[in-house]
């Protein structure tokens, strides 16, 4: 009998999402096409160097796809079901997990049915990578739905080296001890061999919880882990914060096609002096009530004026199952239908709201249009969409409003800096970037695309992936001696 084909993928990223979405062409039928995403466009080259695969949910429940060839990567699709969809997506990830991990913004549920559910799928989505990943290769987990997995993996496959990128903020303890599977959870995490977060304190939060609960011994970055045969092995835990393919905004920003369209945005907004814009997934991490309560305010204090300034405020769906978004987008529908119902005249609109999606043209465009960027997050794990503001702003214009709770604010000192929970101090930083002059815009753009074009994504996951080779020579040392 002949065996199938050996898996042979030397470098396998396992992610919830697989990074292609699913199309239905009226001609042709279902196909796939590519996700937006800095990470996808990041890892592409590497993936196509290194026979690699990608593991993750196709993004529909109940569909099973056998794996495929997909611009140089294989992927290999994880089903999950409806019901799974609901427990393990909606359930544990995002009503449980994505709350705790925002310092409880929205209250976590716990309910052990979606921990089960949780376990259950991750063990899926580890036996996957397991199947497909070469005898000594490396493996990337991605982000907070697959916590378990560098530990299954390890369990499953001792030859392999183990990476695992947490895309957002890792709580602090006296948060993090609400968890009623918080040892598994660290436990599973410190499978891997190299464990990335986006900011210095979320490294630190995460290494006193391993302190903590587990009480291993942690030094600086690196965490002491007993093995199974009483030895010790030596896990990685830092800061490697993420970025966006800057090089695609700046191209996108010198297009003649889209300087128009920013110029066609104005004048359909009615020509205001400033536009204030607001770009987020409809997240109650994001702050959008707390902006709109800020700009709300200056309007009815006659600091501003409708003909005079116009807030964009794009909410992308999201979630739309959960129900704190539910209740939420009722809340900012709510407030902003007020605040222009109070102050909209026959030609302005106090805000332009849009619950859409659009693709990266129009939002280079609607940058590009745009005098000051609120980035107003109660909470965030870095947020790219300051970095894609600052990259598109080739002109070395416009101001960025950024909140110190952001992780992007560690890099992005020269933004005007704001607590969202202080709307005075919010009113303040809004004014001040309305009315900022020319040649101060200029010096903290400048400062600011520097960072931008220094750490973009591709330098991101090139330090990551030299972190694990470095494990992994590592490894092989101690198997040899
Ligand atoms: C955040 C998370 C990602 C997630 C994205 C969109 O950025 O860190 O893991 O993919 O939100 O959320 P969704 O639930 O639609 O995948």
């Amino acid at each position: 009998m002949t065996e199938p084909a050996a898996p042979a993928a030397e470098l396998v990223v396992v992610a919830n999402r697989l990074p292609v979405d699913r199309v239905v062409d009226a001609v042709e039928g279902p196909g796939w096409r590519r996700s937006p995403g800095g990470l996808v466009t990041a890892l592409e080259p590497v993936m196509r160097r290194a026979d690699g695969a990608w593991v993750g949910w196709p993004g529909q429940p109940d569909i099973e796809v056998e794996p495929f060839e997909f611009e140089g990567t294989h992927l290999v699709p994880v089903a999950l079901s409806a019901e799974e969809v609901e427990l393990y997506y909606e359930g544990m990830s995002n009503d449980t997990f994505w709350p705790l991990y925002h310092d409880v913004i929205a209250a976590p549920r716990y309910r052990r049915l979606w921990w089960d559910a949780y376990v259950k799928v991750n063990r899926r989505f580890a036996d996957a990578a397991a199947g497909v990943a070469a005898e000594g290769g490396t493996v990337w987990v991605q982000d907070y739905q697959l916590q378990l997995v560098p530990q299954m993996l390890r369990e499953a496959r001792p030859d392999l080296t183990i990476g695992y990128f947490h895309h957002i903020p890792f709580p602090a303890y006296g948060l993090y001890s609400q968890l009623p599977w918080r040892r598994q959870v660290l436990e599973g995490l410190l499978g891997a061999d190299v464990i990335g977060f986006q900011r210095v304190a979320d490294a630190g939060n995460f290494a006193r919880a391993v302190r903590r609960q587990l009480r291993y011994q942690t030094k600086a970055t690196g965490i002491t882990v007993p093995e199974p045969d009483g030895s010790t092995r030596n896990a990685l835990a830092r800061a490697f914060p993420i970025s966006i393919d800057t090089g695609s905004y700046i191209e996108l920003a010198a297009r003649a096609d889209i300087r128009a369209r920013a110029a066609e945005i104005r004048e359909s907004l009615g020509n205001p002096k400033k536009i204030l814009l607001g770009v987020d997934r409809l997240d109650y991490t994001k702050g959008i009530r707390h902006r709109l309560k800020a700009f709300g305010e200056l309007l009815e204090d006659g600091r501003i004026d409708v003909e005079d300034v116009t807030l964009v405020q794009v909410a992308s769906p999201s979630r739309e199952r959960v129900e704190a978004y539910m209740q939420l987008r009722d809340e900012i529908e709510l407030t902003v239908g007020r605040i222009n119902g109070d102050h909209d005249t026959m030609g302005h609109t106090a805000i332009r709201y849009l619950h859409q999606a659009y693709p990266r043209e129009e939002m280079v465009a609607l940058f590009l249009a745009a005098d000051v960027m609120l980035v107003t997050a109660l909470r965030d794990g870095m947020n790219l969409v300051a970095k894609e503001y600052v990259a598109s702003r080739t002109d070395n214009r416009g101001v960025l409003v950024l909140s110190e709770f952001a992780g992007a604010a560690d890099e992005l000192p020269s933004a005007i800096r704001i607590n969202p929970h202080d709307i005075h101090g919010m009113k303040e930083a809004i004014m001040r970037a309305i009315e900022m002059p020319a040649a101060e815009q200029g010096r903290r753009m400048r400062a600011l695309r520097k960072k931008v074009i220094e750490n973009d994504v591709a330098t991101w996951s090139r330090s990551f992936l030299d972190a694990l080779e470095v494990a992994r020579t590592a490894k092989r040392a101690k198997q040899a001696g």
